[in-house]
């Protein structure tokens, strides 16, 4: 009897296997393959969209790196599967693509065998002593390390590709270089030492998070949280950005026109105006202030329909007490996810009814994309410059 139970189950598991793996063709013009080496997960989301445009324009697959995370405690990083947060079908829709582990299971044997891997990097990666290394050196530090020797990968030869090839394929025909130089039939695979892309993302590219869509594990743990606690009605999601690493970084800015992911208000050229502290760590009254704008904002615009709630996600404090007492005579109660997660809560700023984010964050920018995507609306704190509206700032004060 039992061993007709084991049978069963031998055959349950085994088609259980079949469905989750999909079998992958070998792809004649190649693949790109890179570390997203740079960040958090606001960065790396950035670098992924234009990594994504970049093999999309050589006409080569593009192979999902699992994201990079930085545990408390722990000296090296985590590399998390792409398909954790999201799902690999979205992305096939725009282009070809493989998660790494896919990759590396059924296909690198064959398109890209041990002995025969090259590291591309634009020039000479130094050691970390500093000394000259000669090559990509791209295993050298973390999370370099980790990420490729996580999936057994040596480099047995370095490529530098620069200064007369760029990732910048949109503006210069550079794909066309790429592909002249180094052809799938000698190269199958580039593997650069961090993102093909741009930091911020391109201008160009930002309309391609429409084929970013969340795992259906972070989709119901968005959806649960705010049928379960966030009481019914609309709410409005904030980004508060204001660790002691941010309030530093934002001290950068009297020396420099953008940081971070602030071309996303001010317009790539600061077109859209200049970068302030307002913008960067405003005020508390600014954030209150802010919001109760919003909340009035809203109620015209959709009449019976109020804002019952603010959803809040933060890098450091989240300020629960202070937006509950201040907003408490507008009925409006402030929550937020018992647990740290981060992707759950880019997954529920998302969804609000209204987003207000920190223009300089690449976090913010990620849920601002998304929601453009999806035709909802959101503001940035502290812009634009309060002082137009100030005179009527002054009567909103209850
Ligand atoms: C792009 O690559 C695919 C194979 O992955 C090939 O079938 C197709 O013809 C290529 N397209 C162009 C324009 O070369």
């Amino acid at each position: 009897m039992s061993s007709v139970v084991n049978i069963i189950y031998f055959l349950i598991f085994n088609t259980l296997i079949a469905i989750n793996a999909e079998n992958y063709e070998i792809d004649v013009n190649g693949y790109v393959a890179y570390c997203p080496c740079m960040g958090r997960f606001g960065n790396q989301a950035d670098h992924f969209l234009g990594a994504l445009s970049f093999s999309h324009a050589l006409n080569r697959t593009l192979i999902l790196p699992p994201w990079v995370e930085y545990r408390k405690g722990e000296s090296k990083s985590v590399q998390v599967p792409f398909k954790t947060y999201f799902k690999v079908k979205s992305l096939q829709e725009f282009t070809k693509v493989i998660p790494m582990e896919d990759f590396m299971d059924q296909l690198s044997d064959k398109v890209w065998p041990t002995g025969h891997r090259i590291s591309f990097c634009y020039s000479e990666r130094r050691k970390l002593d500093g000394t000259s290394s000669g090559s990509c050196n791209a295993k050298d530090g973390n999370p370099f390390f980790s990420f490729w020797d996580g999936f057994g990968i040596d480099f047995d030869k370095s490529e530098f590709f620069g200064p007369l090839l760029t990732y910048d394929v949109i503006h210069r025909g550079m794909d066309v270089i790429w592909n002249e130089k180094y052809s799938p039939d000698k190269y199958p695979v580039l593997a650069f030492t961090g993102a093909p892309a741009a930091f911020p993302v391109q201008a160009e590219n930002v309309h391609l998070h429409k084929y970013l869509k969340w795992s259906p594990e972070i989709d119901s743990k968005a959806d649960k949280f705010i049928k379960n606690f966030l009481p019914k009605g609309s709410f409005i999601g904030i980004h508060l950005r204001n660790g002691i690493d941010w309030i530093r970084a934002c001290d950068h800015i009297k020396d420099v026109k953008q940081l971070f992911a602030s071309a996303q208000c001010l317009g790539y050229n600061n077109e859209k105006g200049a970068l302030s502290m307002d913008i960067c760590l405003p005020s508390q009254e600014q954030l209150i202030r802010k919001i109760k704008r919003v909340v009035k904002k809203f109620k015209e615009i959709h009449k019976n329909n109020e804002i019952k709630s603010i959803y809040v996600a933060s890098d450091n404090n989240h300020m629960i007490e202070y937006l509950n007492e201040h907003l408490r005579r507008m009925k409006i109660k402030a929550f937020r996810l018992p647990e740290n997660n981060p992707h759950v809560d880019l997954a529920i700023l998302g969804r609000a009814n209204y987003f207000i984010g920190n223009c300089v964050s690449s976090f913010s920018a990620f849920v601002k994309r998304e929601r453009d995507a999806r035709g909802f609306p959101s503001e940035f704190f502290g812009y634009p410059n309060e002082k137009a509206q100030k005179s009527s700032a002054r009567h909103e004060e209850l």
